[in-house]
Parts: C-alpha cells; structure tokens; sequence
C-alpha cells in the first residue's frame, strides 16, 4: 500500500526554474580578512562579472578599482602598486584609490574621462568589504560589530577557507529556514538535530535561532534574543544565532557545549561574492574564544580544531548546494521552517530601493513546531543504536 493513495491519481508535479537574475543584490560583500590585502602587492578578485584589484597605497588606506585598465584594457592586479597609486604592467599608467588616473608618464596630458570605478569599501570586524548596488547609491545598510574581532580573549585572526559554487545564493539563503537539514546533512543521524527553531526577519536582517537539548529545561534566558551571558550557562548543549546582514554577510553564534571540557563559544561567518550571474564564491571565517585556563599555543591548536570541525559541517552545505538545482516552487511540508517567507525577504536587495515591497522588510517571526521531527529522529537514533 502506498503512503498516500491519493497522491497516485495526481497530476506529476515538475520543478520550476526560472533564469538566474543578471543583476547582483544590493549590499555590503565581503572580499576577505583585511590582513590577506595589507602585503603592498595587488590583488586580484573576480567578483560581479568582471576583476578586481585591491591593494593597500602609502596612505594605509585599502582600495579597490576595476582592475582592467582603461587604457588598452591591461590588468591592473598584475601591475605594482607606487605611492597611493597602482601602476599597469602594459604602459605604466597611474591610478588611484578613487579611481584617477594620475600619470601617463610617456605623455604630455591625461586624456579626458581618465577615471575609472573605486569601490566604497570598509573595514570592520577585520573584514575588507565592498558595497555593490546597481542604482549607484552610498550604502545604507549598517554592518553588526563582532567585538570577539577586536578582543584578546578570542582566537587573533580569523581562520578562513573558500569554496566556489555554481548555483544562485537564494539556494544558500534558504538553509536559514530549513529545519530538517541538520538531522540528515550535518548530524550522521547521531543526534544534534533542533529542538528549538525560530526564524526573525526584519528590515535587512534574517535571523535564526536554534538550540539542542533545551526542550525539557525551564528557559533562563529568551530564545529568540542574541545571548549576552556566561557562556558556560546556556540551558542545551548547542546554541546557534545565525543572522544575513543584507544578502551577503552571515555571522553565526555559536555555544557547543562537549562533555569535560565546557563551552565551545566562537563564531561562524560566511560570505557570499558573486563572481557571475550563476557562481559565487563562498567564504568561510571561524573566531575562537579563547579558554582562560590553556596556554597560547593550546589555544592555537583549540581554535585549529574548531575550524576544522566548522569547516567540514560547512563543506556538508557545500556538497549540497553544489549539487542541487534551482528550485523556485519548493514542495514543502508542515515539517517545514517558512522557505518563502525568507525568499520575500531576500527579494529586497534584488529590486530598485524604490520597489522593495513592505512584506520583504516588515518584522516577521515563526517558531517550527519540532516536536513530531524529534519524536521521529528519536526513533531513528534508538534503532540505529540497536543495531
Ligand atoms: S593597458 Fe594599462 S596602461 Fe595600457
Ligand atoms: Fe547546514
């Protein structure tokens, strides 16, 4: 007997996909830890269809041009950065931070409309970023602090790593929403599924919140607010707060607590860059909190390992974005967290700042119901354990 007789005498149900939207979404991207760029050489970074160069000139200032010249369309991240300006490797032509061309040195003037495009970047979080909106306006998305960036007792830079997928990011977004993931990509069925799972949208933020093994304790603390107490005093033993910053810039909190050695706090970024239309880059960077108890190097090797433990859940994603296709009528079930509703947010920074329609930004919130999930994958755990 089939599960569902009824579903036999329905029509079949195809997927939909629409084109990947030419356009790249409005907001703060990150290109990588400001240390990797502060070395006096260029550097190239394929990003929003084209190349571009990033390098740091006599002022200390971090700059990013296109980095084919307008000359004869030489490539600039090959040339060599002299004084506040990078020259071309083709015909030693000048430019600037902000994007003038300041010297032709074997001619007499600089030709007319000698300017080329600079990025408006900013450090923060020891992060270089780029803001990209296809209006041409100043940015107008504030970036969070991550103050574990700027504090001795954490981790001194941030671990980091890239993957390259072919795909569009709303694909990625969706895993905010998406509850049933972690038993079946990141939990080898052994357990670490979600107990608790809320999602918050508002404005340019999606936040989700999630714990494990909190279900029977009595809260001390809201669950659907950031955490600011002892590590060490969170109710489960995993605790994530996962917040989009604008389409491009995730910083996840994380408390894991493991057996003997306490709370594991640190946290987990991504970044997404588009590099065309239907590849992006993903970029992963871990912080450590250090243990006041352990030496330096201790510390070192602790974060090392959390790292690579961050990175192979991460790579789990990876393999799965990498592989499926883009769905724009996902089928989902009661099980499900609100995969749509994250999609009308997501849609803001794909539209004209004028035609951002007021669902995309207005205050949303739904906890998943994960009571029956957990009832299911309890079973599953106590067969595999009997096996
Ligand atoms: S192409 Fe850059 S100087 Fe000629
Ligand atoms: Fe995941």
């Amino acid at each position: 007997m089939p599960d569902n007789p009824l579903a036999e005498r329905q029509a079949v149900r195809e997927i939909e996909s629409s084109p990947i939207p030419r356009r790249y979404g409005r907001g703060w991207h990150c290109l990588g830890p400001s240390s990797m760029f502060k070395d006096g050489k260029p550097h190239a970074i394929e990003a929003f269809g084209t190349k571009l160069v990033v390098f740091r000139g006599d002022d200390g200032h971090l700059n990013v041009l296109n980095s084919y010249c307008l000359h004869m369309g030489g490539d600039l991240s090959d040339g060599t950065v002299v004084g506040n300006t990078i020259a071309c490797p083709f015909h030693d032509w000048r430019w600037r931070g902000d994007g003038v061309c300041t010297s032709v040195p074997y001619a007499k003037r600089i030709p007319q409309g000698a300017r080329t495009r600079s990025w408006t970047t900013r450090e923060i979080n020891k992060h270089l970023l780029v803001w990209h909106d296809p209006e041409g306006n100043p940015p107008d998305i504030e970036m969070p602090r991550i103050d574990g960036a700027y504090s001795d007792d954490w981790s001194p830079d941030w671990a980091w790593c890239d993957a390259i997928i072919e795909n569009h990011p709303r694909e990625l977004i969706d895993n905010l929403a998406d509850m049933a993931h972690f038993f079946y990509v990141h939990g080898e069925r052994k357990g670490g599924q979600p107990g608790y799972f809320k999602c918050v949208f508002d404005g340019h933020t999606a936040t989700q919140y999630l714990e494990s093994g909190s279900d029977d304790v009595e809260p001390t603390y809201p669950r659907d607010e950031p955490y600011h107490g002892d590590p060490e005093k969170i109710d489960g033993y995993l605790r994530s707060e996962s917040t989009w910053n604008g389409p491009a810039y995730s910083v996840d909190y994380l408390w894991w607590r493991f057996p003997d050695v306490g709370v594991l706090f640190s946290v987990l970024f991504l970044a997404i860059l588009p590099i065309e239309p239907g590849k992006f880059r993903l970029s992963m960077g871990v912080l450590t909190r250090k243990r006041p108890d352990l030496s330096e190097e201790e510390n070192a090797g602790r974060h090392q390992n959390n790292f690579e433990m961050l990175r192979g859940a991460t790579f789990q994603d990876v393999r799965i974005w990498q592989r499926k296709t883009r769905i724009d009528n996902p089928l989902l079930s009661d099980g499900d967290g609100p995969v749509y509703r994250l999609r009308t947010w997501y849609d803001q920074f794909y539209v004209d700042r004028a035609d951002i329609r007021p669902q995309s930004v207005a205050h949303f919130e739904k906890q998943v119901d994960t009571r029956h999930a957990n009832e299911v994958w309890a079973k599953e755990l106590a067969g595999n354990q009997s096996e």
